[in-house]
């Protein structure tokens, strides 16, 4: 085939990634260029989709030359993008307000309003499958109808972030049904929009756009894009998907029973389903997934890597100093002293909920702790007990994914899988073979050139497409170690139910 380049885009919430991959999964040439992200209010997170435009005009202009390929060989482009923002256009599919983001805090009323007009989360589960998060978009349409109703009159259409930029290359618009799913008001089990939950919520249906699946052709580059980025006018443009789920489309997870744990600034598992499955008490995130017939089960841990981050910066001043001495990483001069301690801290147990909770407690009372200190516990310890409290609160997510398909690996990504212990600690807690697979750092954009790849007919569907994924690193559970782990695993999962009414007790305080 002589068409046998693909190009991915991720729409990120720092900045865009640009790859140009061939068919053998070889990323040739890939730029990352940044934007910024306004905060006019606590709480609050924009950003002007002009500003993702130009970026992945700057990014393609970088990668097109640098990788050497000719344009004409390139068979197809695709998108991921953060999801769950609100992108407003006006009658002329012009831009009326900065983009309303995902980690945009300002909706619980209206979320709680849709919840209770459905009839409690029973019955909104039974419209979308899902509870209405205060990030999804659903909530922010609602907030643009109470709070800017002049805008909101002007609001023809909306669409997700990367939908966007897929606009100003094709001049077509639309969403696929993973972003769909996480407007909150996507009937995720009959892949179409809930008419119900709309019409409950007195909302037009015109300004939803229409849904396709990840793999479907979109479009073609236009005559003026073609100008402007240096693509080839007419290449094929396929719609691409949220970035939660793509990623987890390229990172290989595409199959029951492989569980996709990523340790980033959150903690999240995924895993890919061949069936429609009930969402258990609305904890995970269950969207569609990147093609027909896919579903994608996702539970997300708000503080993981993160809580080891403000450990590190709140608590680890010495291994700072230490490591800056002998000019090391930190994190590996905390990893030894954790290496020190043993499986369990002896009984020394990290709760990580800094910032309140999502799953598998929906719950921003919480709070994080240590139990379990005596006048014996170490600094060894201690360290070592938030890299295991993180894990187990992941291992109540790899529990509840338990429950659709026999756990058989895991594929694990972010900036804690770099750790050999922390990998040791993922395959004793879990007691599942942790691999760490080549194309994790590429993130959403290695899932869209996949997506890519299959809608140009070069993959027959995503679980070929995923063949050119391979693993790096192995690490298989030691049974020495285990039961330790289950014995502080059992207090750590208790510790929540104890301080639940201290929890609430605090909050009612303003702690
Ligand atoms: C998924 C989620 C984030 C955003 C930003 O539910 O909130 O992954 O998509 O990347």
């Amino acid at each position: 085939m002589s068409k046998k380049y693909l190009i991915g885009l991720d729409i990120g919430t720092s900045g865009a990634k640009c790859i140009i991959v061939d068919d053998a999964g070889k990323v040739v040439a890939s730029s990352t260029q940044e934007y910024p992200l306004y905060t006019p209010k606590p709480g609050w997170a924009e950003q002007d989709p002009k500003d993702w435009w130009d970026a992945c005009v700057r990014g393609l202009k970088v990668i097109l030359p640098k990788s050497g390929v000719n344009p004409a060989d390139i068979a197809g482009v695709s998108y991921s993008g953060q999801m769950h923002g609100l992108v407003a256009l006006d009658a002329d599919n012009e831009v009326i307000r900065p983009a309303i983001l995902w980690c945009d805090q300002r909706t619980q009323a209206q979320c709680d309003w849709i919840t209770e007009k459905a009839g409690g989360l029973k019955g909104l589960l039974t419209y979308t499958n899902n509870q209405m998060l205060t990030g999804y978009t659903g909530g922010k349409i609602l907030w643009l109808k109470e709070e800017e109703p002049d805008n909101f009159a002007k609001m023809k259409l909306f669409v997700c972030p990367k939908d966007y930029i897929r606009y100003r290359m094709t001049g077509t618009l639309g969403i696929d049904m993973s972003d769909a799913s996480g407007t909150g008001f996507f009937d995720v089990r009959n892949r179409k929009w809930s008419d119900g939950l709309i019409e409950l919520a007195g909302l037009d249906k015109a300004i939803f756009p229409e849904a396709h699946e990840s793999t479907e052709l979109a479009g073609k580059v236009t005559a003026a894009a073609a100008a402007e980025t240096g693509l080839p006018e007419g290449l094929n443009c396929y719609f691409g998907g949220g970035d939660a789920i793509i990623q987890t489309t390229g990172g290989g997870m595409v199959k029951p029973g492989t569980l996709g744990v990523v340790i980033g600034t959150a903690g999240n598992v995924a895993m890919a389903l061949d069936k429609y499955e009930d969402n258990p008490n609305g904890a995970l995130q269950l969207f569609c997934g990147n093609e027909p017939g896919s579903w994608m089960a996702l539970g997300v841990t708000l503080t993981a890597g993160g809580a080891y981050r403000w450990y590190r910066d709140e608590l680890c001043k010495y291994e700072r100093t230490v490591a800056d001495a002998e000019q090391r990483n930190v994190y590996d001069v905390m990893g030894e002293s954790a290496a020190e301690s043993v499986p369990g801290a002896h009984g020394v147990v990290f709760t990580p909920y800094l910032t309140g909770e999502r799953c598998p407690y929906p719950d921003p009372n919480c709070r994080a702790s240590f139990y379990g200190l005596t006048l014996g516990a170490t600094k060894a310890d201690i360290t070592r007990s938030v890299m295991e409290g993180v894990t187990y609160s992941l291992r109540q997510l790899v529990d509840i994914m338990g429950s659709f398909a026999t756990n058989e690996k895991v594929y694990t990504s972010g900036g804690g899988s770099a750790s050999p212990l922390w990998r040791q600690m993922q395959a004793d807690i879990f007691n599942l073979p942790v691999y760490t697979m080549s194309a994790a750092s590429e993130g959403g954009a290695y899932g869209a050139i996949m997506v890519a790849g299959v809608g140009a007919g070069i993959w027959k569907d995503l679980k070929e497409a995923a063949g050119i994924i391979k693993a790096e690193t192995e690490t298989l559970p030691v049974a020495e170690n285990q039961p330790a782990y289950n014995d502080t695993y059992e207090i750590y999962c208790k510790l929540y139910h104890a301080l639940k009414p201290v929890y609430d007790a605090s909050a009612a305080k303003g702690y």
